[in-house]
């Protein structure tokens, strides 16, 4: 069988990360998870107190960046240098500081030139990959077989923000997740389009579908039911 690309996209709080992995499962494909590339980068460098607003630093550090990945979706972990960051890098120190070093422009092109690579050795290898961030259908892998952005309302995205989080979604929750999400969306928002499915990307509104129906919604673009 020739290998296959399934690119999904979407903001975050809109379910692609678990989705994403679910379906690799399924399909026996390898799994990228693109931001934990960028969360990688932003932990390093501010582990090495590089001043992430210095743009040809933190663009150095990208080039350098001692990163290795687990694309089997059974046990993503991600580390730099030797250091397991797996669990460090979805601290809300870096989810609020990711965006600063995913905007820098030299930054983007390191990582992606690292995304590319990784995805046509799990064409080669793995029989394919499912590749999820925010610029995979537009530009890491326009040329993949599947193409998909995952959407969700704010209030839903804010909602399963807030459970992954805090492992709550009331009132202080909601309102201490909110001003992090929407900034984080604006600011990435402005290097990447993912708010609205490219032409030819096919649109999965997740708002009103559970985590299986949305992995099952998945699967019919891929199997070609919709
Ligand atoms: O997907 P996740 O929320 O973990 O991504 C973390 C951050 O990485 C995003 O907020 C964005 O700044 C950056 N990112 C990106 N391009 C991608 C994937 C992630 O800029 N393809």
């Amino acid at each position: 069988v020739s290998p296959i690309t399934i690119a999904i996209d979407g903001p975050s709080g809109s379910g692609k990360s678990s989705v994403s992995k679910a379906v690799a499962r399924e399909l026996g494909l390898a799994y990228l998870d693109t931001g934990a590339m960028y969360r990688a980068l932003a932990w390093w460098a501010l582990h090495r107190e590089i001043d992430l607003a210095d743009q040809n630093a933190v663009a150095e550090a990208a080039r350098a960046l001692p990163l290795a990945l687990s694309t089997d979706p059974a046990r993503a972990s991600v580390s730099v240098d030797g250091t397991d960051v797996t669990e460090a890098i979805r601290e809300t120190r870096i989810s609020s500081s990711v965006s600063a070093v995913a905007t820098n422009l030299d930054v983007r092109a390191e990582l992606r030139r690292r995304q590319r690579e990784l995805i046509d050795r799990a064409r080669e290898e793995q029989g394919g990959v499912v590749a999820e961030g925010r610029d995979i259908t537009t530009v890491v892998a326009p040329d993949a077989e599947h193409r998909i952005l995952v959407t969700a309302s704010e209030e839903a995205r804010l909602a399963r923000r807030s459970l992954d989080v805090h492992g709550a979604a009331g009132a202080e929750h909601l309102a201490a997740t909110r001003d992090q999400v929407l900034r984080r969306d604006r600011d990435d928002a402005t290097v990447s389009a993912f708010f609205e499915p490219a032409d030819g990307v096919v649109g999965i509104d997740t708002s009103d579908l559970t985590f299986e129906e949305s992995v099952q919604a998945v699967l019919d673009v891929v199997r070609g039911a919709r």
